[in-house]
């Protein structure tokens, strides 16, 4: 990647950035749990028996699973009541996400948030992209609804490490784009020469995500030239868009042309029908909040 602009003075160049990001172990650390989860995912060999006594060796993560489970979110009638009857009912990859998304809100929710950056806000608007996405999913069958629910839940996860790790400059970005009416991005691009897109794509990389799912945090602002597979990232481009249209006081994003372009070509209807299916998705969104938001400080 080349810095197009080497005039210009950021508050922090991107080589120190890149630097200090490979110095962060607890980047590596998506909790053991869901990297072991995740990564056994991708082995059709796994027995249910394996991944339920993985999911196990964590009591915490197993109560929360069985609450999420038995939830509004899922609507089930009758009570599941262990993880191997989830599995039973759920299918693997429905576990799979209740474990990556429990356990990323759970991770990076506590840790040396600064004042001035609303944590409980951030995950608020990133629910409400994976809720959109899998409701975007279900309606084109363009991509897998539950990826696409995770997609949707880490596009912006690169904020929470500028929060984490580069308080000062997060602050700045927001001041100026609250100061001057302007989106996030584009107050980011004049604070620091890498964003949150790409401080993601590397955050997902490092998680041994998915390539499509790397792609899809990574290029969420900006189409690159040669996408793994473009689905996943304009079901979450598009609903980010939606989300932040229908909330503007969170962000004033606008559509990427060539990311438009190819929404437009693969869920014009979706997109023309917005304003008639969204106000159910809001819902969905506000239930999904009562459950994964209710442990963080309000
Ligand atoms: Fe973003
Ligand atoms: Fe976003």
């Amino acid at each position: 990647m080349v810095d197009n602009d080497a005039n210009k003075k950021y508050l922090m160049n991107r080589a120190v950035i890149l630097k200090k990001l490979d110095r962060i172990d607890e980047l590596l650390t998506l909790p053991a749990i869901a990297m072991e989860v995740n990564g056994m995912l991708r082995d059709y060999n796994v027995s249910t028996k394996r991944l339920s006594d993985t999911i196990e060796k964590d009591q915490a993560i197993v109560s929360k699973i069985l609450r999420l489970v038995n939830s509004a979110f899922f609507g089930f009638q009758s009570k599941i009541n262990s993880i191997p009857h989830a599995l039973m009912v759920l299918g693997f990859n429905s576990v799979r996400n209740a474990v990556m998304s429990i356990s990323v809100i759970d991770a990076l929710s506590m840790k040396n948030i600064p004042k001035g950056f609303d944590i409980r806000e951030f995950w608020k608007h990133s629910i409400a992209v994976a809720v959109t996405s899998k409701r975007i999913a279900e309606k084109t069958r363009l991509y897998i609804p539950g990826d696409c629910f995770i997609g949707g839940l880490l596009h912006d996860i690169g904020k929470v490490i500028l929060a984490q790790f580069f308080g000062d400059i997060l602050i700045e970005i927001l001041k100026l784009s609250h100061g001057e009416g302007r989106s996030f991005s584009s107050a980011e691009k004049e604070i620091i020469p890498i964003g949150h897109d790409q401080i993601g794509g590397y955050l997902a990389k490092q998680w041994h995500l998915t390539p499509d799912m790397v792609d899809a945090i990574r290029y969420h602002h900006s189409k690159a030239v040669r996408i793994y597979n473009i689905e996943l990232l304009v079901v979450v481009h598009t609903a980010d868009y939606i989300v932040n249209h229908f909330n503007p006081d969170f962000d004033q994003m606008i559509m990427t042309p060539e990311l438009r372009k190819d929404a437009e070509d693969l869920m014009k209807k979706q997109l023309d029908t917005v304003n008639e299916w969204f106000p159910e998705v809001s819902d969905e969104i506000e239930t999904a909040c009562d459950f994964f938001l209710c442990e963080i400080r309000k």
